[in-house]
């Protein structure tokens, strides 16, 4: 089974590059499943149901998000109206699951591609994040309830320590530990030894010309005068940053690791 994940989507231009390029990279890579972080599509700050059904038309199976998930209000309530419907859209986009256990939304999905069962985890780090319940633990917890071989783990998290334990105290138990939050690519991109693909963080797709998404201007003038100031998406310099990883579906295990930047 082939997976391409797709990085933090930053606004507009992010969404905008993801459509343009994504039929090329599913052709060229042969992909079988798409994943995506979605935290930053509507406008760098959260998403939208619109936003999540234009997503997922573009042909992406599961959306993962992070800290900016309640950023637009509506996905409280999107995910709580969806929780009687256990087949439908809304459960194929997920919050981190070691949030607090009565929060809206769900943390991992279980699904079917090509006959193949996945299960895709989002979970994020406690390192100059919110507090929240331990991430590794929960992986073991989560890692308990699914019967999936083919397992990818988005952790959601800052710092390069945290993301990287993460790597080694799952290998040979999850298909991949695939870094997201910080919008700038690692080149750190392996397969370890068990059989884990690893990267600390895949990079955002969106506005490069920028600091982390945000235009540079108005970051650099909150860092010299730390007025209050409302963020917007760059525009310049738009890439692609995504991860292909191949593995064998019936243990799981991965093969290669690939990382792509695409302007
Ligand atoms: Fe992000
Ligand atoms: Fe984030």
């Amino acid at each position: 089974m082939r997976i391409l994940f797709i990085g933090d989507i930053f606004g507009r231009p992010g969404r905008t590059i993801v459509k343009d390029r994504l039929p090329g990279l599913v052709q060229d890579h042969h992909i079988d499943l798409i994943i995506a972080n979605g935290e930053n599509a509507a406008a760098g700050f959260g998403i939208t149901p619109s936003l999540i059904e234009e997503l997922f038309e573009m042909g992406i199976d599961v959306i993962t998000t992070g800290n900016h998930v309640w950023d637009k209000r509506e996905m409280l309530d999107y995910l709580e109206s969806e929780k009687a419907n256990p087949h439908g859209q809304a459960r194929r986009v997920l919050r981190p699951a070691n949030y607090p256990p009565a929060m809206p939304g769900w943390g991992m999905f279980e699904g079917k591609k090509q006959g193949i069962a996945y299960a895709v985890l989002n979970l994020q780090g406690r390192i100059f994040m919110g507090s929240n319940d331990d991430p590794f633990r929960l992986a073991d917890q989560l890692l308990k309830e699914t019967k999936a071989k083919v397992v990818i783990v988005d952790f959601h998290a800052e710092a390069t320590s945290e993301k990287m334990a993460m790597g080694w105290y799952l290998d040979g138990r999850v298909t991949a530990v695939i870094g997201t939050h910080t919008h700038v690519p690692t080149a750190d991109e392996r397969v370890l030894p068990g059989g884990t693909a690893y990267i600390t963080d895949v990079g955002m797709s969106g506005p490069y010309q920028s600091v982390i998404g945000v235009k540079k201007e108005l970051v650099v003038g909150k860092f010299l005068n730390n007025l209050p100031v409302r963020f917007e998406p760059a525009t310049e310099d738009v890439r692609l940053c995504a991860v292909v990883v191949d593995c064998d579906e019936t243990g799981g295990r991965a093969r290669s690791v690939q990382r792509l930047m695409v302007g």
